[in-house]
């Protein structure tokens, strides 16, 4: 294959198969869920789908065989196959910054064969694994330590987006498999309270620095970073940063510039993007937490679901499935946003790490023909945890006015001994898709406002309030248990959808340049409001709000 290679360029709504999909939304779309499972008692067999150590019920979607079957011919007429295929063998397919995109080849096995511009990565990828836990093995053995002698206890990584969000939310979902003397921490924000808040209470002499950043430029980072080496410095010596201070980044230099030995600088290369980079050398933390072995095993969950994506047909393919699913419901219901829903308070920064992983890869409108896109592209991801969801958001769920498809996780055995509560935390997933399904009819509520003594009168009042909808569209997905591996598999899953869909819009998910103008714009207006430049002419509201703020200011 020539690397050069890029994504077919192709309009979707201009193929055979949306314009089916859409004379079938308008022929199907008055079927309720309820109706589809009358319907068909083949349903859940047909629907549901398993794939290693995982479980995807996809039945209680507004669709049918034909729906199914449509999005299927979708995917094959814009040649997802090919897409798919381009992508794991190292092709430009990140077209506007030139580059492979191959967090695949970072959990590939040892002996397998990945080109980039005619050269294999797959042994670079390993030597950094390598050096990784020959580095981390140092703190098992207690043979890496802090300027004074003592052994080093709390970790704390700088970055942000995907330098952060990724290794957050593993590092807490995996939280009962973290060694017992180590603690991870994750500063990101320039807000200076998240700093602050977290060195309160550590100790310089036992406090290792993590820099994530794949840039080495960020502000915040950099932010951060120097003012955790100023705070650091009030104890230790410049030449004592080398042993609480490694960096993990594609910019060797400035890591090296900023005072970072040369051996404690993990690399990794431009065609891991931010918001794929937890399996390359910015999942240190996470090796750090769970150990090397942990680490491995949720590479190797990764790899499973890599291998499942690109081997499998699309109609046995879950990220595929999972991909046309939303496209459905964005594309020809018009729905906006997907709730994440996971059943386990491990998994609560899940839906914000999915939210960088999804909008940044796929809010764009211009598509890969350089057109401004005609159809809607990118859902709003957004979520928490079950139960506590249900006692926050679930009311506009059932009862509110839009159509929010939702994606339940469930991890089936727990990693604590509380087992009773496991069951009502099971019992309460499936009893949410169950009333999102069916809700409660008018009758229903009736009857059972009558069994409850209240008048005719009052019935006719109240029930109206009363009444459940349902036909709100669940996906469930059922894990084993929340393992490294599980966790792994999900992580590669949604990361694959999020391929799929953007591939199907016809936009390129792996830039963002979305995120440039605020930045260049704060850099702009920072010497204004430290007043060691002259206030820019900047719009009436922003002019007002620099001279209120300067007004205000204190310090
Ligand atoms: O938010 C923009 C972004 O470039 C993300 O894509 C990236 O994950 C994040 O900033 C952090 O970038 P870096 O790792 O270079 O500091």
């Amino acid at each position: 294959m020539n690397h050069k290679d890029i994504l077919e360029n192709h309009n979707p709504t201009k193929t055979r198969s949306w314009k089916k999909l859409n004379d079938h939304y308008q022929n199907s779309k008055n079927k309720t869920l309820k109706d589809h499972f009358a319907e068909d008692n083949n349903r859940v067999n047909r629907f549901s789908l398993e794939v290693d150590k995982m479980y995807l019920d996809y039945s209680k979607n507004l669709i049918d065989k034909t729906t199914m079957e449509l999005l299927y011919d979708l995917a094959e007429e814009v040649n997802l196959v090919d897409g798919i295929e381009k992508m794991f063998s190292g092709a430009f397919i990140n077209k506007t910054e030139n580059r492979a995109v191959l967090h695949t080849a970072l959990r590939a096995p040892e002996g397998a064969t990945i080109e980039v511009d005619g050269e294999n990565v797959v042994p670079q990828v390993h030597r950094v694994l390598t050096k990784m836990k020959t580095f981390v093995s140092q703190f098992d053995q207690g043979s890496w330590k802090g300027f004074s002698g003592k052994e080093i206890t709390d970790f704390v990584n700088i970055g942000i987006g995907g330098s952060d969000l990724g290794p957050v939310m593993v590092c807490e979902a995996l939280r009962p498999f973290h060694h017992p003397n180590r603690r991870v921490h994750f500063v990101s924000n320039i807000d200076g309270a998240h700093l602050t808040k977290t060195l309160d209470g550590l100790d310089p002499e036992t406090t290792l620095f993590i820099i994530a950043s794949k840039t080495f430029t960020t502000i915040e980072t950099m932010t951060n970073a120097r003012s955790a080496r100023d705070w650091f410095l009030k104890a230790g010596n410049q030449q004592d940063v080398s042993k609480h201070f490694i960096a993990l980044s594609t910019n060797t230099e400035k890591a090296v510039e900023f005072g970072i030995d040369l051996e404690n600088i993990f690399e990794f290369w431009d065609w891991v993007g931010g918001r794929y980079s937890l399996s390359s050398a910015i999942g240190m933390s996470i090796m750090i937490a769970i150990g090397a072995s942990h680490f491995e095993e949720l590479l190797a969950g990764m790899h499973a679901m890599d291998t499942h994506f690109r081997n499998t047909s699309p109609n046995q393919n879950m990220p595929v499935i999972l991909a046309l699913l939303g496209i459905w419901y964005t594309n020809f219901f018009g729905s906006e946003t997907e709730a994440v829903l996971p059943y386990d308070q491990d998994l609560h920064y899940l839906a914000m790490y999915l939210q960088q992983a999804s909008m940044e890869s796929n809010g764009k409108s211009v598509d890969r023909d350089g057109q401004q896109v005609t159809y809607d592209t990118g859902t709003i991801i957004w979520g928490e945890a079950g139960t506590n969801s249900q006692h926050s958001f679930f009311q506009l769920l059932h009862q509110g006015t839009r159509l929010i498809p939702c994606d339940f996780l469930l991890p089936v055995n727990p990693n604590h001994d509380l087992k009773h509560h496991h069951n009502l935390l099971a019992a309460n997933a499936f009893a949410q898709c169950e009333a999102l399904m069916n809700g409660k009819s008018e009758d229903e509520v009736k009857s059972e406002l009558q069994g409850q003594g209240l008048s005719t009168a009052e019935i006719e009042e109240l029930a109206p309030y009363k009444v459940f909808e349902g036909n709100h569209p669940t996906n469930m997905i059922l894990l084993k248990q929340l393992t490294p591996y599980t966790l792994g598999s999900l992580i590669a899953l949604y990361e694959h959808k999020i391929f799929v869909q953007g591939y199907i819009w016809n936009i390129f998910s792996f830039d963002q340049f979305g995120v440039e103008l605020g930045k260049a714009l704060a850099k702009k207006l920072e010497p204004e409001i430290t007043g060691e430049s002259k206030p820019e002419n900047h719009d009436a509201s922003t002019n007002a709000l620099v001279s209120r703020f300067k007004e205000w200011k204190k310090y």
